[in-house]
């Protein structure tokens, strides 16, 4: 039997790392995608020692058109059974003071690659029947309505894309319902991984932190229960439920043409 293929972005550091180490372990064969070319091989040569993966790296910035290309190319090429589209960093503070660019980045890496290399993925999984796709999300994408000073960071580019993939991936999801292709939104909260030195964070500011081993634990076993949003800390699940029926609510008494008396 030859091995499963899975495709993880940000494979070098964190929760990506842990997804590869995982799927390595679980028998997949794996494309590892991020900008630290060192680090992805070193990545590579363990899980082969290890598992005798065969782990291709593939360099590219996900911030940039052409590492978009390069990523959503060998997606539509290779036959993935596995897409995970992790990579990302927040670029919190002020919104009034974000760097333009920065804003942009965060957009081309957590929006435009996913859908890019989504869009190129999917139609060999749909046509072999078989195929999942997990897009890495945050319990930051729930946030919009916290004020500052929740104890949250200020991140209304980064909320603003975790949002987006939420529904995106939710409504993707409910277009392959009737495929073999399952679609998940992962939303972890906080989690032990670079994610928060690479911004320069007081470190002993953080709360504490979920291990990314148990991320990927969740966001797996969510994938095979057919679970399209996973929350790893979350236990209870009718909360989650509840914040669905509020959204369908909304939207059953929302669905009218008449504008709302309050705006007349
Ligand atoms: N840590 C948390 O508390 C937390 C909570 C909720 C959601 N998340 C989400 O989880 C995902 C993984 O984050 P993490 O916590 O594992 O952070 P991390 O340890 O900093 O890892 C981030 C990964 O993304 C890659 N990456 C960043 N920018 C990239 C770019 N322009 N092109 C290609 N790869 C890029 C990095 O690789 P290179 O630097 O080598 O390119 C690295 O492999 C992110 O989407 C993040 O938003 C994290």
């Amino acid at each position: 039997m030859p091995r499963p293929l899975a495709l993880v972005t940000g494979a070098s550091a964190g929760i990506g790392q842990s997804f590869a180490e995982r799927l390595a372990h679980d028998g997949f064969n794996l494309i590892v995608v991020a900008r630290r070319r060192a680090r992805l091989e070193a990545l590579a040569k363990r899980l082969g020692a290890a598992h005798k993966t065969d782990v291709s790296v593939l360099v590219a910035d996900l911030s940039t058109a052409a590492g978009i290309a390069a990523v959503a190319a060998r997606a539509a090429a290779e036959p993935l059974e596995l897409l995970v589209n992790n990579a990302g960093f927040g670029g919190y503070g002020p919104f009034l003071e974000i760097d333009p660019q920065t804003a942009e980045d965060l957009i081309a890496v957590h929006i435009r690659a996913v859908v890019q290399v989504t869009r190129a993925a999917l139609p060999g999984m749909v046509k072999r029947a078989n195929g999942g796709i997990v897009n890495v999300s945050s319990l930051l994408a729930l946030s919009g309505s916290m004020l500052p000073g929740s104890g949250m960071p200020l991140r209304a580019v980064y909320g603003g894309a975790k949002a987006f993939l939420l529904a995106f991936s939710q409504l993707v999801a409910a277009e392959l319902a009737e495929t073999k292709v399952r679609v998940q939104v992962c939303l972890p909260g906080i989690v032990k991984t670079e994610f928060h030195d690479v911004q320069w964070l007081d470190a002993t500011r953080i709360p504490p932190r979920m291990n990314p081993d148990d991320v990927v634990r969740a966001s797996l076993k969510a994938l095979a229960k057919g679970e399209v949003l996973c929350i790893p800390p979350l236990s209870d699940v009718a909360a989650l439920q509840r914040l669905e029926e509020a959204q369908r609510a909304v939207l059953a008494v929302a669905r009218t043409p008449d504008l709302a008396a309050r705006y007349r």
